[in-house]
């Protein structure tokens, strides 16, 4: 599965329509974006906890709120074709989604609360069934209270648990999984080792890895297993899924 990470992220700005929809033009199967709050309540799509390094402003994301957040660049600093490139709200991109896309929203943990009580977990489930878009939507966190959290609010939703070794108390993807109730494990490359690969595929528990933006490790990964890669390069790895297949 081509999963375009934060868009088509190599091509145009992270985590923006620009690169969504480039990614969609490039045959990705998913598109994996990251989400944060802010400071009045709303999903935004925006990797970084402070907006300074990838917009004209400065500052946390949950410094903002949203009309605030709107008016910021989000496209100059990777280059002046994007110029006026906005931070999309989640419901903007949910809205957008092509038919033939699914989505991955990783949750990033600063947004996620102690308690959970109207959380992150809440808003971004209600905004997910609103669009009808539950059976094409996996959702992923480092934050392992917030995976548990998806399944408890609602248990068809698919879920993805991002390898955080300091909540992982050395126990084994196939354990983590289980006990977080996780459909999918995913890892980087230098995490995942020949013995949780073994364990996964043994256990037929699928996993996928990030990010992977050259061609001979995608074909390494394509060989061992993998369900699914992250990727900057969505044209590149379909590329790569197509030469794979012929063989
Ligand atoms: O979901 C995979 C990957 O995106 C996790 O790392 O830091 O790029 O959000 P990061
Ligand atoms: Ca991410």
């Amino acid at each position: 599965m081509v999963i375009a990470h934060r868009g088509a992220s190599y091509y145009a700005p992270e985590n923006t329509m620009a690169s969504f929809r480039l990614a969609h033009s490039m045959q990705a199967d998913m598109i994996e974006l990251d989400v944060l709050l802010t400071k009045d309540g709303v999903p935004v799509v925006f990797h970084d906890t402070d907006v300074r390094k990838l917009t004209n402003g400065n500052g946390p994301v949950s410094d903002f709120r949203f009309t605030e957040l709107q008016k910021l660049d989000a496209g100059s600093r990777f280059s002046k074709t994007f110029e006026g490139e906005k931070i999309p709200a989640l419901e903007e991109v949910l809205e957008w989604l092509p038919d033939e896309m699914l989505l991955n929203i990783e949750i990033k943990p600063e947004a996620v609360s102690e308690t959970g009580k109207n959380g992150i977990e809440q808003k971004v489930i209600q905004l997910v069934d609103a669009e009808n878009l539950m059976e094409r939507v996996l959702l992923s966190s480092f934050s392992y209270i917030a995976v548990k959290r998806f399944k408890e609010i609602h248990s068809k939703l698919r879920t993805g648990l991002l390898y955080e070794k300091s909540q992982s108390a050395g126990k084994t993807p196939s354990v983590l999984m289980e006990e977080y109730r996780a459909d999918f494990f995913h890892c980087s490359s230098r995490e995942m080792s020949r013995n949780w690969q073994r364990q996964l595929l043994d256990k037929q528990l699928p996993f996928m890895i990030y990010t992977i933006n050259r061609k001979r490790s995608m074909k390494n990964w394509i060989h061992k297993g993998a369900k699914g890669l992250f990727t900057d390069k969505p044209d590149l790895l379909r590329e790569v899924y197509s030469e794979t297949s012929e063989i």
